[in-house]
């Protein structure tokens, strides 16, 4: 267990955690959003994030301050808290995003970890190489190898209480991420980025940004505290947080500001096409698009920027609020509408994230059950793989949605997405759900898969579904030894059970 971190509350793979950073002397908690300052823009002071935005982290490059006659030396006899005026914790990035864009900076791993530290950072980072999406195998090993053995470098520079970031790279490999997470958290660096992953979403390859954040985390651990790294538009942090990352940093709220993007929880929208503001705070409050349009450049960017940061802010505590009820999937499954694209990355969590749950509570606020995905949510499959080890009591057993029959030794209750299930449990999480009326094929295909669960763990009994008119699909979906009635339709119910059916 690491002892900068810990978990307070879970849903799913989701959590609610303390980081302690003990130079800045300050416990962050997470989900926690890094605004991203650069030193020579402050599109909003530090100042103005904490006080008005109650910001208690940042993050801002140290090779920018390294390279910069302005900054360099003001950063070394000022500190960094002083010189941008941030009381609260300051994470610095090592220059791998200009490694990457320029292909190559003039400092080593060491300078930079050892200047970080003079600086007066709390989190630093090495020099990572942050391998883009869909590179060949050869060049995702290499870079990877060199940046493990940055990792392991860093253990032996004196860097005091400062936290050191262990960046996960590995491409769109999931393979080459797991390895990379598991190598990141033998080391003993405390702060654990997924690395790499800003090409993924500026194309909307959400779903691919899930596999690889997903892929990490089976290395990392639970324990591990996770950033991803570039992460900053909040139409994505139910999704993330949802994954498992605990912390974000954002530029979009100022780049995209300074070209009239305006940023929501659904998507991005441009000034220009605005006719109102679908937004209550203090920006939105108190202007229209027009009137914003009106304002000059520098100030309407800074209006933008603030706007931006309250509607990340804002989502960052629906979603911790969501963890704390235990609807953070409903959450993501209302964010996944905002785009195709999402659609796409909540799939990919629900086909990966079962193993991940460590602290999901037992029992937690009602299931809703929203869309197709709902039928693929873990509690289903929990439910599932609880059939697989049920046994029956009873020779013949009636599984029905409707009343029950004393034709049959014993009748369980029958509901679409979950399947059967003894009515003892009918007050127990996640039986309690509420689910729509018109519901979608798809969860009861997931209800038949439950039958066949059951009917599997117990071959010697003989199993009758009562139904009030399921798909074919679903009705395909159950074994043959299955018999079915269609409740309310008597010519489907054999003359020994008749009378009694529904
Ligand atoms: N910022 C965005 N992505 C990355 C990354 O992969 N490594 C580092 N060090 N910084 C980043
Ligand atoms: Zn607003």
């Amino acid at each position: 267990m690491r002892d900068s971190f810990e978990l307070r509350d879970g849903d799913g793979a989701g959590r609610i955690g303390e980081l302690s950073v003990p130079r800045a002397g300050v416990t962050v908690e997470t989900p926690a959003l890094l605004p991203v300052i650069n030193p020579h823009i402050r599109t909003i002071e530090p100042a103005v994030l904490e006080a008005e935005f109650g910001a208690d982290v940042l993050i801002t490059n140290g090779y920018i301050f390294f390279k910069s006659e302005q900054f360099r030396e003001r950063a070394l006899d000022e500190g960094l808290h002083d010189l941008l005026e941030f009381s609260g914790a300051i994470m610095t990035d090592s220059g791998s995003f200009q490694l990457s864009e320029y292909g190559e900076i003039s400092v080593t791993n060491e300078e930079i970890l050892r200047f970080q530290h003079d600086i007066g950072s709390d989190i630093g980072t090495p020099i990572d190489i942050p391998t883009p999406p869909d590179v060949g195998r050869e060049q995702a090993e290499s870079d990877l190898e060199t940046t493990q053995a940055r990792l392991e470098a860093a253990q032996s520079v004196d860097v005091g209480e400062m936290l050191v970031n262990a960046p996960v790279q590995g491409s769109t490999y999931p393979d080459l991420r797991e390895t990379a997470g598991a190598h990141a958290a033998g080391t003993d660096l405390d702060v654990f980025p997924v690395g790499a992953v800003v090409p993924l979403m500026n194309s909307y390859r959400y779903a691919e940004m899930v596999e690889v954040v997903l892929a990490a985390k089976r290395g990392l651990g639970v324990d591990a505290p996770v950033h991803l790294f570039g992460a900053g538009h909040p139409m994505m942090f139910a999704l993330a947080v949802a994954a498992g990352c605990d912390l974000f940093d954002s530029a979009a709220y100022a780049l995209y500001a300074r070209d009239d993007r305006y940023l929501t929880v659904s998507g991005t929208e441009h000034l220009e096409d605005l006719d109102y503001l679908p937004c209550a705070c203090p920006v939105c409050a108190e202007h229209t698009p027009e009137s914003l349009r009106a304002t000059d450049a520098d100030r309407r960017e800074e209006l933008l920027a603030r706007h931006n940061l309250h509607v990340s802010y804002r989502e960052l505590r629906t979603v911790k609020q969501a963890i704390r009820k235990g609807n953070l999937l409903e959450l993501v499954e209302r964010r996944a509408r905002g785009h195709p694209a999402m659609v796409d990355g909540y799939r990919a969590l629900l086909d990966g994230v079962d193993e991940l749950e460590a602290h999901d509570p037992v029992s937690k606020g009602t299931f809703f059950h929203l869309s197709a995905e709902s039928a693929q949510r873990p509690e289903v499959r929990r439910h599932h793989d609880r059939l697989s080890r049920l046994t029956v009591e009873g020779d013949r057993v009636l599984l029905s949605e409707g009343d029950d029959n004393s034709r049959f030794d014993v009748t369980w209750r029958l509901q679409a997405p979950f399947g059967p299930y003894p009515p003892a449990l009918s007050d127990s999480y996640p039986l309690t759900a509420e689910i729509p009326n018109r519901l979608d094929p798809a969860a009861y295909e997931a209800a038949a898969e439950g039958v066949r669960r059951l009917a599997a763990a117990n071959p010697d009994t003989e199993f009758w579904v009562g139904h009030w008119g399921w798909p074919e699909t679903a009705l395909a979906a159950l074994p043959e030894s299955v018999g079915t009635v269609q409740l309310g339709d008597d010519s489907t119910i054999p003359a020994w059970m008749d009378g009694e059916a529904e």
